[in-house]
Parts: C-alpha cells; sequence; structure tokens
C-alpha cells in the first residue's frame, strides 16, 4: 500500500517533470517564431488591433503637444495597458506618434 502510494507521486513528479520541459520548449519555441514587424503600422496591427481594429479612436485619445510630451503620454499610458506584443512597443510609439502629428 505504502509503496503504491508512492509510485503514484513519483508518476506525479515524472509528469510535472514532462510538463515542465514542454511549456520551457513551448515558450522557447514561441519566442523564435514571433514574426518580425515590417513597418510601425505593422507594429500596430500586430499588438494592438486584436482589440483596436481603428487606431482613429485612439489617436483622437492622445492628448495635443510637442513629440516629446506626446511620447511621454504614450509611453506612460503603455504602462497600464496590454499589448499583444511587447517587443513591437517602440515601433507602435512610432507609429503612434507619426499619426497623432497635427
Ligand atoms: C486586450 C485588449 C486590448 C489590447 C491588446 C489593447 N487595448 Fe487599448 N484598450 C482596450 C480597452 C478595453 C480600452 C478601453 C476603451 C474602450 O472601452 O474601448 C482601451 C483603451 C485604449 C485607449 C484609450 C482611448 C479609448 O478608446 O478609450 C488607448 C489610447 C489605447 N487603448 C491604446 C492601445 C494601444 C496603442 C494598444 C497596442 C499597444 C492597445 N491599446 C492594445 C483594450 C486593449
Amino acid at each position: 500500500m505504502f509503496l503504491k502510494c508512492n509510485s503514484t507521486r513519483s508518476r506525479l513528479a515524472r509528469l510535472a517533470a514532462v510538463a515542465g520541459a514542454i511549456y520551457v520548449y513551448a515558450s522557447w519555441a514561441g519566442a523564435q517564431t514571433l514574426p518580425p514587424a515590417q513597418s510601425p503600422a505593422d507594429a500596430y496591427r500586430k499588438g494592438c488591433a486584436a482589440c483596436h481594429e481603428s487606431e482613429a479612436r485612439l489617436i483622437r485619445a492622445i492628448p495635443r503637444g510637442s513629440d516629446e510630451q506626446r511620447l511621454a503620454w504614450i509611453r506612460d499610458f503603455f504602462n497600464r495597458h496590454p499589448c499583444e506584443r511587447d517587443d513591437l512597443k517602440p515601433l507602435i510609439e512610432q507609429y503612434l506618434l507619426e499619426k497623432s502629428r497635427r
């Protein structure tokens, strides 16, 4: 009985090890295959369009000001906001900065 209990536990441990290995491999493979962005517009599409199909409303939400002021607003906003592709944030910033120039 005791032995049986032990073997169940080691089977669980093996299962956990295998699951961990798969997880590590999957995140590695995922990081390897993320497609690069072709342009700032493409970066926006990859990072934001899942939730914001059009950027028109977002551009309106950015307050008027110099490039530095808008960039500061965008960066501050990003710190509290989801993004599908954190690695593309610099390109997305560039995209929003250009689009909100007025
Ligand atoms: C997981 C979903 C999701 C993703 C991804 C996302 N957003 Fe949002 N965003 C929201 C929601 C929800 C709101 C709240 C406004 C609303 O009700 O539409 C919002 C609001 C905003 C606003 C305020 C203006 C407004 O419409 O109220 C800006 C600016 C914005 N998002 C920019 C971005 C940018 C830039 C990206 C890409 C880096 C991004 N968001 C990615 C869900 C998302």
